[in-house]
Formats: C-alpha cells, sequence, structure tokens
C-alpha cells in the first residue's frame, strides 16, 4: 500500500469515535498493528497518566530496538504526543518518519475533536444543573410559603393546648407536637437556605451518639409501627464534635425515613443498623456513621443521582427528591463527608464522616 492509500484507510478509524479513550486506542492499534510498531504510548498534554495509553506488542530482543516521539499539534498547539518503540535499530527511516508525522496531524485532529466533545457535554451538563437549581429556588420560595402557614397555625393551636393542665402521657404528646411542629417550620426554612445556597451550620459542641438516640426517640412509633428491628451499634467514647445539632438530626431522620420507605417497599424483615465510631488518621480524628438498611437497595443507574436535587423514585407526594441532596449539603458545610454503597434487594449503606472541627 502506498503512503496515501496507507493514510486514507487509518483515517476513517481513528475518526470513528468521539470518545477520548477510544481515539487513544485505536491511535495505538494502528501504530502497532497497521504500521507494524513493536509498542506504542500515546499521551495527553496537562491530563497526567491518567488519561494515557500504552499497547505493546513486544516480543524478546526489544530493547535492541529504536524509539521516536511524534507531537499531536492542533494549530500550533501540542496536545500530546504518540511516542513509538519499535524492533530493529534503524525502524525510523526517513520515509516512515514522514508517514508518522503526517498520521500524527491526522491523530491530532481526532483528538481535539474528541476532547472538543468532551467539553461540550460538560458546559451542558452544567447549563443543565444551573437550570435546574433555579427552578429549585422558585419552586422552593413557594413550598415555603405554602406550607408555613399552616405549620403556623397547627403551631398556634398547639402552644394553646399546652397550657393546658394536661399531665402523664397526654402531656408528652402534645409536647411531641409542638416540638415536631417547630422542626418542620424549621425544615421550611432550611429549605428555603438550601435553595438560596445558605444554610450554614451554627456550629457548638455536640455529641453524635446522642443525636442519633434522640431521632431515634422522635421516630420510635414510625419504627414499630412497621416491625423494623433498629439494631445500634454506637461508639460509647465518641468525642464531642462541633455541630449543628438540629441540621445533624434533620440528616439521620431524612436516612430514617428512607430506609423505612426502602424496608417497606421490600415487604421481608426490615433492620436499620446505626454504627459510630472513631477514625483517627495522625492528629486528625473523624467521627463516622454507618447507616444501613436491608431494604430495596439503589439500582446502579440511579446510585449516581440520588444526591441530585429533586431526583425521587418516590410516587408524587411522597417525597420531594431534596432529602439527600440537603444531607449531603450540611454535611459538607460541616467539613466532612457523606457517600454511598448500595446492592440492589440487599443493602444501602450511607458512611457519614464528620471531622472534629472543621477546617481540620
Ligand atoms: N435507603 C435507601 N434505599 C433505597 N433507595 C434509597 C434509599 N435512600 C434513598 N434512596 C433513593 O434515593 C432517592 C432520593 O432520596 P431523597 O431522600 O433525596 O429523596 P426522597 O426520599 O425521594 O424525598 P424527600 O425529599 O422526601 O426526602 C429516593 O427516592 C430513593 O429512590
Ligand atoms: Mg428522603
Amino acid at each position: 500500500m502506498n503512503e496515501p492509500d496507507l493514510l486514507s484507510c487509518v483515517l476513517p478509524t481513528v475518526n470513528s469515535s468521539l470518545n477520548i479513550k477510544d481515539v487513544l486506542e485505536k491511535i495505538c492499534d494502528i501504530v502497532t498493528d497497521v504500521f507494524g510498531f513493536r509498542a506504542v504510548w500515546v499521551g495527553l498534554a496537562g491530563e497526567g497518566r491518567g488519561k494515557s495509553i500504552i499497547k505493546s506488542v513486544m516480543q524478546k530482543g526489544f530493547n535492541r530496538g529504536s524509539s521516536a516521539s511524534f507531537p499531536l499539534v492542533y494549530q500550533k498547539e501540542t496536545i500530546g504526543s504518540i511516542n513509538i518503540c519499535a524492533g530493529s535499530k534503524n525502524a525510523f527511516t526517513p520515509a516512515r518518519i514522514e508517514l508518522m508525522k503526517k498520521f500524527s496531524c491526522l491523530a491530532a485532529v481526532a483528538v481535539k475533536n474528541a476532547k472538543l466533545f468532551e467539553e461540550t457535554l460538560k458546559t451542558k451538563e452544567q447549563l443543565f444543573q444551573s437550570e435546574r437549581m433555579a427552578t429549585v429556588g422558585y419552586l422552593t420560595s413557594e413550598l415555603v410559603h405554602e406550607l408555613s402557614n399552616p405549620l403556623t397555625t397547627i403551631l398556634g393551636y398547639a402552644q394553646l393546648i399546652q397550657q393546658q393542665k394536661f399531665s402523664g402521657p397526654s402531656k408528652e404528646d402534645i409536647d411531641k407536637i409542638v416540638s415536631e411542629a417547630k422542626r418542620a417550620k424549621e425544615i421550611a426554612l432550611d429549605l428555603l437556605n438550601f435553595a438560596r445556597k445558605g444554610l450554614m451550620p451554627e456550629l457548638k459542641k455536640g455529641n453524635i451518639n446522642s443525636i442519633v438516640n434522640q431521632v431515634l426517640n422522635i421516630k420510635n412509633y414510625d419504627i414499630n409501627q412497621n416491625n423494623v428491628r433498629v439494631k445500634k451499634e454506637l461508639y460509647g467514647k465518641l468525642p464531642d464534635v462541633m455541630l449543628d445539632s438540629r441540621q445533624i438530626m434533620q440528616v439521620l431522620l431524612n436516612l430514617l425515613d428512607n430506609s423505612i420507605y426502602a424496608i417497606l417497599a421490600k415487604k421481608s424483615a426490615g433492620e436499620i443498623r446505626i454504627k459510630t465510631e472513631v477514625i483517627t488518621r495522625g492528629q486528625r480524628e473523624t467521627s463516622r456513621i454507618e447507616f444501613s438498611d436491608n431494604g430495596i437497595g439503589i439500582p446502579k443507574e440511579s446510585i449516581n443521582k440520588i444526591f441530585m436535587p429533586f431526583f425521587t423514585t418516590k410516587p408524587a407526594g411522597q417525597g420531594t427528591g431534596l432529602g439527600l441532596a440537603i444531607s449531603r449539603r450540611i454535611i459538607e458545610q460541616h467539613g466532612g463527608q457523606m457517600v454511598v454503597s448500595s446492592k440492589p434487594n440487599k443493602y444501602t449503606t450511607f458512611y457519614i464522616n464528620l471531622p472534629a472541627q472543621p477546617g481540620l
């Protein structure tokens, strides 16, 4: 095959994909399979080794070979390089060098196309996300407004009843109505702050174990009613950390609600496990909460979406899809991280790490 034929036959192959990894792999394949070199490494400028591709068809006696590098230049910008090893000492004849230079020009165009495509996709995603956030902001203000009025009424009447002379269980029930109505109002305001990107935590020394216990008390009725077994493994010497206890409570309440829902959806004996522990790395102490359930789990295609605002698989009216988005934001504003791991129909575990002091 003469040189123009060779290049016109490889051109469609190298241009047939818009995925950078595929393009780099195709370049490697052509260098080894069509041009017959023994090994090739294609790297992108400024991308580190993570995105480079190496292909080798080496046999014995390789160390007597020769090597050459060809830059990938697109409109005077070097965007990467093709580095080739050959089996024999004099493999790079002037004619082959010329051929490889021309091939590198074609390859550079294919790589640039794929890079531009990737950037366009990223920009589109960002635009989509910001449009979504604008909608969140608008809907949230509406929602909070709608919620505030009935909540204020509930709270007002509950406080009136609270002032009358009740005792025993009735008094406890009324106290619960008052405290929960107050909490609902706070959540509504949090929602507003979330949409406005506020929500900075008010940090005070607090203990995660006692927040876990408080949350379990609040949800006691729901847990028993749905026959869910709760297994607590709370680390006894968990140190106090700087946190906004109301916000951490909100995170745990959402996790509990989600777990109960996932357990009910599976229709088998449900168990929720809450474990706390301390992780020490050097001087840094982190409190970790591990929150698991054996409910329906999260399918692979949803796992990357569950922290997005408004992602919900619950029927209309049963979930807003804001629970985990708010929770992760809260944890990150405490300087921590929140991640998930799940196997459909087996388990879902959320891991929350909270540093003893944000910023340390
Ligand atoms: N423990 C879990 N098991 C299975 N799926 C879960 C679990 N936790 C969350 N999910 C999935 O993640 C989605 C998002 O959860 P998130 O808490 O953000 O919103 P939601 O519970 O649907 O609504 P809400 O705003 O009322 O919390 C859920 O709809 C569900 O599909
Ligand atoms: Mg939820």
